[in-house]
C-alpha cells in the first residue's frame, strides 16, 4: 500500500491524539516496517491495519470507526492533490461510476503496482446507485468513508445503505447510494 496512505494516518492521528501519543504508538506496536513511513515508499497493507488497531486503542474509537473517519480524510486528500476528476463530474453518482473505469485506471498508470480494490456500479432509478466493492484487503469501513467524503463533497444530500458481505481473505461489501427525498 502507498507511503502516502500511511503519512495521512499518522497525520489524522496527530490531530486527533498529538504527536507524542502516535510517536508512543509507533515505538510500541510491532510493525513489519519498523515505523518509518515516507509519502514514497511501499508498506504492507497489515502495518495499516495494525496501525488503526493501535490508534483505536489510543482514542477509545472503535477501530471500523477510526477508518471510517479515515475515509473522510482520505477522500480530501484526494480532492486536493486531484481536483480534476471531481470537477469534471456532474455529481456524486457519476463520481462513484468513474473510479473503476477512470480515477483507479490513472492511479495505476501512475503506481502500477497499487493495490487497488474492484468495484461494479449500477443504477437504481434516477436517485440511486448500487456499488460493490471487492479487494483482498479488509478495508470496507475505509472505503465507506470515502463514499460519505465524496457524497459530501458534491454537496446533494444522500443515504448509504451497507451491506458487508465480507470473508474472511475477501472483503465485500454493497453501497447502496441514494439521495435523499428533498
Ligand atoms: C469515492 C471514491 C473512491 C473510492 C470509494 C475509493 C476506494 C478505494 C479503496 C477502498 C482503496 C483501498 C484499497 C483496497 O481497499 O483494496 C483505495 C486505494 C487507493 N485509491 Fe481510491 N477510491 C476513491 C477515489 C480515489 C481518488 C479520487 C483517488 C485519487 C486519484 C484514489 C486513489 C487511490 C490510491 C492512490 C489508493 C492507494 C493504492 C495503494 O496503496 O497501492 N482513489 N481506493
Amino acid at each position: 500500500m502507498k507511503g502516502i496512505v500511511f503519512v495521512e494516518l499518522l497525520r489524522m492521528a496527530e490531530e486527533l491524539v498529538g504527536e507524542a501519543a502516535v510517536d508512543q504508538v509507533l515505538d510500541d506496536t510491532p510493525l513489519l516496517t519498523g515505523g518509518a513511513f515516507t509519502a514514497v515508499g511501499d508498506y504492507p497493507c497489515s502495518d495499516l491495519v495494525a496501525l488503526v488497531q493501535a490508534f483505536s486503542r489510543a482514542t477509545n474509537v472503535p477501530g471500523e470507526e477510526l477508518q471510517r473517519q479515515f475515509g473522510h480524510w482520505m477522500m480530501n486528500t484526494f480532492k486536493t492533490h486531484y481536483p480534476a476528476f471531481f470537477e469534471s463530474k456532474p455529481d456524486v453518482m457519476a463520481m462513484l461510476e468513474a473510479i473503476e473505469g477512470e480515477v483507479h485506471v490513472e492511479v495505476r498508470k501512475i503506481y502500477p503496482d497499487a493495490e487497488l480494490p474492484s468495484f461494479q456500479t449500477e443504477r437504481l432509478g434516477d436517485d440511486g446507485l448500487r456499488m460493490t466493492y471487492s479487494s483482498s484487503r479488509p478495508l470496507v469501513p475505509f472505503c465507506k468513508g470515502l463514499i460519505e467524503g465524496c457524497v459530501d463533497h458534491f454537496g446533494r444530500p444522500a443515504a448509504i445503505d451497507t451491506r458487508d458481505l465480507s470473508q474472511p481473505g475477501a472483503a465485500r461489501a454493497e453501497f447502496e447510494i441514494r439521495y435523499a427525498v428533498p
